[in-house]
């Protein structure tokens, strides 16, 4: 029997084939466009993300017989607002979770509203990503547009849609819209009221792994599935990483080095950041997370490589900085490129090299962009201490943890061991787990997870190399609450 994990990332759909064993027999992946249509703005098409899927799908099974397909899992990029009018067609492209144009509504909800307010109804405040200040900014920009709203989803929850023709939300992505109450696991009715939405309006949420229907007909013929193959809620992707890295139940960590880059503390009681600079979710174990999302992690990485460098050799462009300068760099990197959201939530942020004299060479610069990604997720990583999680190691995934010389940079400013799992497949995986347990494969997540994730590999910090980075990071510190004020004003 098998089963299929997939990842609905912001740059491509990610899609893998997992046998009952847990081996994973074959994955694929599917790029496709991401607009810009302003500076700070970050659209997508879900006709792209369906075709994606459904061509990923064929090629996927086309080395097996498709009949012993049980059940499917979609993890999914988080906070995306794709709005469904009365036909289910999709009314504009997807406004996405590193989108900044919500600032104005952002600020609106956090001082209407009030902090105290969103935060006791929903366990968070406002942050442009989110969907709610969304729905504000379409109802004030586009009313036309939001008066056709039928139903709004989650970016997953598309994928979802076209295989079952049933609108479902899953917990977990659903506290990122701000208008769930995340501790009773329901739809916040003053939220709603708050954005003119019934909630009609919204989709039935489930619980990650439950099974919410079936393939449609015509899809099932089109992939050569069984009429009855499960489809599970699935998940946020970074609830959906942590299940495929083992990340469930009571005190788990995982950092995840994708296009963001987030810190993932797993809980089985609720709790909330009394700062709400971490966002509190549930989990897709049926628990809650805390979780800092920072928007431009290995994004930083593909856009200093590839678009200003113009190479898409990492690994070449990474093997020119030498083990003796790790720690030692005079220049920084302020990797705020869509502006950030954890810890210090500004839109208006940007990204900033800076300490260059006139022997900084090119491996410094990429050096410095490395570290600067590892700095920031520190950030997130001390509110997460200061908070009481004991984080004295974490899983590591992502396509940016496949680097060794990353992973080293990470483990020493963090200076915490980082665990790599045998399969380390990003959200992919742990979406194919929650098939599982959704096809009745195992009866939780959390057993699911711990009978099929296995730790591959370990990077542990260096003493020496940690005290230097120690130092760096203090300097690292400094940077942006000096030229936070200047931001806006080169907007
Ligand atoms: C999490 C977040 C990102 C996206 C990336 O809050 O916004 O990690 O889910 O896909």
């Amino acid at each position: 029997m098998y089963y299929i994990g997939i990842d609905l990332g912001t740059s491509a759909v990610k899609l893998l084939l997992v046998r009952d064993n847990g081996v994973i027999v074959n994955s694929v992946s599917k790029e496709y466009p991401l607009f810009f249509p302003r500076p700070g703005w970050s659209e997508q098409d879900p006709a792209d993300w369906w075709a994606g899927c459904l061509s990923g799908l064929k090629e996927l099974l086309a080395s097996i017989d498709p009949r012993e397909v049980e059940a499917i899992g979609c993890g999914g990029q988080m906070h995306g607002l794709v709005a469904l009018d009365a036909r289910d067609r999709v009314i504009r492209p997807a406004i996405l979770w590193n989108d900044g144009r919500t600032g104005e509504e952002t600020d609106r909800l956090n001082t209407a509203v009030g902090r105290d307010r969103l935060s006791a109804l929903t366990a968070n405040i406002a942050f442009a990503g989110f969907t709610a200040p969304k729905l504000l900014w379409m109802r004030s920009h586009e009313p036309g547009n939001f008066a056709r709203i039928a139903k709004i989803m989650l970016p997953k929850d598309y994928i979802n849609y076209r295989l079952t023709g049933i609108h479902s939300c899953d917990q977990s992505d659903a506290g990122g819209t701000l208008l769930l109450d995340v501790e009773h696991r329901r739809w916040s009715r003053e939220m709603l009221s708050v954005c003119g939405i019934s909630e009609a309006q919204m989709p039935r949420l489930y619980e990650s792994y439950e099974v919410v229907g079936t393939v449609l007909p015509g899809i099932a013929a089109e992939l050569g599935l069984r009429e009855d193959v499960k489809v599970v809620a699935g998940a946020g992707d970074n609830a959906a990483a942590a299940v495929g890295t083992g990340t469930v139940g009571e005190g788990g960590c995982n950092i995840s080095l994708g296009t963001s880059g987030t810190i993932f503390v797993s809980s089985k009681r609720f709790s909330v950041d009394p700062n709400n600079a971490l966002h509190a979710f549930p989990h897709a174990d049926g628990g809650w997370h805390l979780m800092g999302c920072m928007l431009s992690a290995a994004a930083c990485n593909r856009w200093f490589c590839g678009d200003i460098l113009g190479t898409r050799d990492y690994g070449a462009e990474q093997a020119s900085v030498l083990p003796e300068a790790l720690g030692r760099n005079r220049v920084f990197f302020l990797p705020y490129l869509m502006g950030e959201r954890s810890p210090i939530n500004d839109v208006n942020a940007r990204g900033t090299f800076i300490g260059m004299t006139m022997d900084t060479s090119r491996a410094d610069l990429v050096q410095a962009m490395l570290e600067g990604v590892a700095f920031a997720v520190r950030d997130s990583f001390e509110v997460a201490r200061s908070l009481g999680a004991d984080i004295s190691r974490s899983r590591f995934c992502g396509g940016g943890s496949r680097s060794p010389l990353w992973r080293k940079i990470f483990a020493n400013v963090l200076g915490i061991p980082l665990e790599m799992v045998k399969t380390e497949q990003g959200p992919g995986y742990g979406a194919a787990i929650l098939a599982m347990v959704g096809g009745g494969l195992f009866p939780s997540v959390e057993e699911a997870a711990g009978a099929l994730t296995e730790i591959g590999s370990v990077t542990e910090p260096e003493p020496e190399l940690t005290a230097l980075y120690e130092d760096r990071y203090r300097r690292f510190r400094r940077i942006y609450p000096a030229l936070r004020p200047l931001f806006p004003e080169l907007l």
